[in-house]
């Protein structure tokens, strides 16, 4: 068991925030599955604390069957997230995350997700202020640093536990890199070995449930956070959670088992946005599918013309009948260095 401050989790085998992907039915269907914490999509402070409500209960929207959840934030000013905090708390976050990790020119640019973590003491300030503002835990998502020659994730994590950020995760890359290059595990131990009291957890290529053991039971970190491998692998995730618990991953699921919880997944993003937008966010979860698939060059081809329930109907019949390619589905493997 995973304590962070004073929210007890089942097991360290988490989700990653992810824009765009971990909405209510994502992180639904992750914790059926067994994920130890779910987060929401980032969410922009300024946009919680001045966006009329609807707008808010679209984003920050939590079921209450998918408890306990984290409810990430990204900005730079230590009011404005404070107060964005309180409404999270209030529309029943468990959790408090703050985005030091985002690489994208817009966020920087205003000085917030990676951008901030390359100012320890102005990162250390908003921590600060959030931790005094609410009474859940607060935790943050960072890089490794800027760039190669800037590593600062021991130094920052120091800093933001003696302010009483709970918990701390962390991508093994710098922003430099973005989403290329293998995530670098030796790196985000070194985090571990230097912060004295708070959970550490690790992100980057998340994809092999016996790695994840090993990592955790040799203390390399305290738990980990599964992003891109979650894209057409749902598996992977109550596998992780299977190999922890029991030593074993499980039996390898069939094409149909994948294909089933697929459609499950895309059936919820249906039902919760509504048919036209719905079936237009679950488009892209029905090309993961496709991978490894029979014909899925031909399959993929029909994808942006879904439109109705209907439409996805009948796809899904048709990947059944396609069935798997001849390569077989396999799961791509990562070493990230220390083996
Ligand atoms: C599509 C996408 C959206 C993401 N959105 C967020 C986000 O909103 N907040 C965040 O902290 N990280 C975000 N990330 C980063 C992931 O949480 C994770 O740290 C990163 O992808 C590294 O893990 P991976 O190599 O297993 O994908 C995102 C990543 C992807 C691929």
């Amino acid at each position: 068991m995973l304590r962070i401050g004073e929210v007890e989790l089942d097991n360290p085998i988490f989700i990653a925030p992810m824009a765009g992907i971990t909405d209510r039915p994502f992180r639904e269907l992750a914790r059926e599955l067994g994920a130890g914490l779910t987060c929401t999509e980032m969410t922009a402070a300024a946009a919680v604390v001045r966006a009329p409500e609807e707008l808010v209960d679209r984003v920050i929207d939590l079921g209450a069957g998918e408890h306990p959840v984290a409810a990430q934030l990204v900005g730079s000013d230590p009011q404005m997230m404070s107060d964005a905090a309180q409404i999270c708390v209030a529309r029943g976050a468990d959790i408090i995350d703050v985005n030091l990790g985002c690489p994208v020119p817009k966020v920087v640019k205003l000085g917030s997700g990676a951008a901030l973590a390359r100012e320890i003491p102005a990162t250390v300030r908003v921590l600060e202020a959030m931790v005094r503002a609410v009474p859940v835990p607060v935790t943050a998502k960072m890089r490794l640093g800027w760039d190669h020659d800037t590593i600062n994730a021991p130094e920052l994590c120091l800093a933001l536990e003696d302010v009483g950020v709970a918990a701390v995760t962390i991508h093994g890359r710098t922003r430099a890199q973005r989403y290329t290059g293998l995530a670098d595990w030796e790196e985000i131990a070194r985090v571990k070995e230097s912060v004295r009291r708070i959970p550490v957890l690790g992100s980057g290529d998340v994809r092999d449930p016996e790695q994840v053991e090993r990592r955790i039971r040799s203390g390399a970190v305290d738990g980990v956070v599964i992003a891109r491998g979650m894209m057409g692998d749902w598996h992977l995730l109550a596998q992780t959670v299977r190999q922890l618990k029991f030593g074993d991953p499980g039996p390898e699921p069939s094409f149909r088992e994948r294909l089933e919880l697929a459609r499950r997944h895309w059936d919820s993003v249906v039902d919760h946005h509504g048919e036209r937008r719905g079936v237009r966010l679950a488009r892209k979860y029905v090309v993961w599918a496709i991978k490894g698939c029979s014909g899925a060059a031909r399959l993929r081809a029909r994808v942006a013309d879904l439109n109705t329930r209907s439409d996805l109907e009948e796809l899904y019949w048709e990947i059944a009948a396609a069935g798997e390619g001849p390569q077989g589905w396999h799961r791509p493997s990562f070493t990230s260095g220390e083996g």
